[in-house]
């Protein structure tokens, strides 16, 4: 057991998740990451494992690689003292809500920009999460040993993006064939870049000083462009706040090579050193605090496992306070139901102790058959409810019906559980005779929905396209206004899993058009569980 205290425990805990766009590089820093905490080796067994994952886009192939991304999903690692929790973040056609959520679940993020393509569409999707939740966001930007973007207009491009100040940490002398290095402009000195290193390598090239004549010497043009740049900055740039940072309105902004180990140091000392410990959770009863000594978490992930005939699942739990220890009974505050998880799924960690306990920001993996659902809050026995796990407006449709009229019952009853696990969203028209409605935001769900329907439920089903492209939960504080809607638009009208009321639309004008009817309903992006 830790020799440390609750709260020591909890305030050397860092939990984030990496945004980007796919071929930004997250793999690749992931793994530098790991090798830079010493939690890994040799570089190469990440990407493989990516490599694997992606080599077909067939879902049985998938299926086969579930148990390898249950482990990968979470990769713990120690560095300078402190627990380091990552939180991977699906992408490329794996892209699915569990993404946003797994961002629900992370004290800070590290937004990763190809700094030839800038802030690309998948970024703008997560960072609107972040934004909503004011999650701090460290930026890295990939690739400075390419041809890329000018450094001033990247960050420019980033504040437009992000709607804070860009705050850069670091700042790159040359780029592509000339990257000389970064110049870190907290600490006043210069760092060399070497191509190349498979290794991590503690002999750095460093150069003190920005007046250093050695520097200008050596890096000629490139580095007078760069110090010109850093006057600038230095007299038009806000200088960092921590506490700005905290509350999301600052990011950090480092530039570096990934794939040549290089800025990757600076990125895991400024989690260390400026990113936030587990913080208090606001629960519908009471603020729950991380270093409180009894435990209590929150799923904030399912995932079917390993024997989908067993309806096996894995439960992600974020740890909110106290300490979780193996084979201790937990209440479901849900169903009151009680469970003592003795099996608790590992996670990538270089050390087996850290596995056998969990503190607040540590993740959890609980196999069960059903039992914990999304949003579900484990205690000791105190009954608990956190707001705000987020349920996005799906951005991709297709009716759903089964091929043979006598498995309709399997098919309600397969897509019910598979609503509630979050696999995918489930509309009921409510015209009569309306086929369901399947949203979801990545085009893998529909995928794997068919195939767990087949072999979880027996039903087969045809999927049939839909010319839906958004949806919108509606509200209003006007039951008449409400109920006007309602009639007017019957036939865009549809209730969710939770019988949550949605307006089903094809286009944006048609979005727009309605919000100017009708000023008294407000149109949601997202529903909150709970
Ligand atoms: P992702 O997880 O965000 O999708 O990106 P990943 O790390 O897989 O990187 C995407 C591609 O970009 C990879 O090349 C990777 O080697 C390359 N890359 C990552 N960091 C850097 C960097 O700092 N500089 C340069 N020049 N390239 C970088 P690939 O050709 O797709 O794969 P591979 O053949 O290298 O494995």
């Amino acid at each position: 057991m830790s020799t440390h205290s609750i709260p020591q425990e909890v305030a050397r805990r860092r939990t984030f998740a990496i945004i980007s766009h796919p071929d930004a590089g997250k793999t690749t820093l992931t793994e530098k990451l790991l090798l830079f905490a010493g939690a890994i080796q040799i570089a190469g067994s990440v990407k493989a494992r990516k490599a694997s994952r992606h080599a077909s886009s067939d879902w049985m192939e998938i299926e086969k690689q579930r148990g390898i991304s249950v482990a990968s999903s979470v990769m713990q690692m120690e560095y300078r003292d402190c627990v380091i929790n990552l939180l991977d973040t699906p992408g490329h056609q794996d892209f699915s809500e569990d993404t946003y959520r797994v961002l629900t679940a992370v004290d800070a993020a590290l937004m990763v920009i190809d700094a030839a393509n800038g802030v690309e569409p998948q970024t703008i999707r997560l960072l609107q999460v972040c934004r909503a939740r004011n999650t701090p966001i460290i930026t890295f930007i990939n690739k400075m040993d390419r041809e890329v973007q000018e450094p001033l207009d990247l960050l420019a491009e980033i504040e437009s993006h992000l709607g804070m100040d860009a705050v850069p940490f670091s700042w790159p002398v040359g780029m592509g064939k000339s990257f000389g290095g970064v110049f870190d402009i907290r600490r006043n000195r210069m760092r060399i870049f070497r191509a190349g290193q498979q290794r991590r390598n503690n002999d750095e090239d460093i150069i003190d000083g920005l007046d250093n004549p050695e520097i200008s010497r050596r890096f000629g043009s490139a580095f007078d462009k760069a110090k010109e740049e850093i006057d600038l900055l230095q007299d038009a740039a806000p200088a960092f706040e921590h506490e700005a940072f905290l509350a999301g309105k600052q990011t950090p902004v480092f530039f570096g090579s990934a794939i040549n180990n290089f800025g990757v140091q600076e990125v895991l000392d400024t989690l260390v050193e400026w990113a936030p410990k587990p913080g208090a959770r606001q629960a519908l009863q009471r603020v729950v605090q991380p270093d409180e000594t009894k435990f209590s978490g929150v799923v904030f992930k399912v995932q079917a496992n390993m024997d989908p005939a067993h309806r096996d699942r894995v439960a992600f739990v974020r740890v909110s306070s106290g300490r979780f220890e193996r084979g201790m009974r937990l209440k479901v505050s849900r169903t009151g139901k009680e469970i003592r998880p003795n099996n608790v799924v590992s996670f990538l960690s270089q050390r087996r102790d850290l596995l056998d306990e969990a503190y607040a920001g540590d993740v959890i993996g609980i196999p069960n058959h059903g039992v914990l659902q999304l949003g579900d809050v484990l205690t000791e026995g105190e009954t608990l409810q956190f707001t705000g796990l987020p349920f996005f407006a799906p951005e991709l449709f297709q009716g759903v019906e089964v091929k043979d009229p006598l498995r309709t019952k399997q098919l309600r009853t397969g897509l019910t559980q598979l609503g509630e696990e979050g696999a995918i969203q489930v509309f009921r028209p409510q015209a009569a005779g309306g086929a369901l409605l399947l949203g979801a935001v990545g085009q893998l769900q529909f995928e794997v929905v068919a195939h767990r329907l087949k072999t979880e439920y027996g039903a087969d089903a045809r999927m049939i396209p839909s010319r839906y492209t958004m949806a919108r939960w509606v509200t209003s504080e006007n039951p008449k206004a409400l109920k006007k809607f309602i009639d007017s638009n019957a036939a865009h009208i549809a209730y969710d899993v939770v019988d949550a009321l949605a307006f089903l639309i094809t286009s944006p004008a048609q979005l727009r058009v309605a919000q100017e009817l009708n000023p008294e309903i407000n149109f949601h992006a997202m529903r909150e569980h709970g």
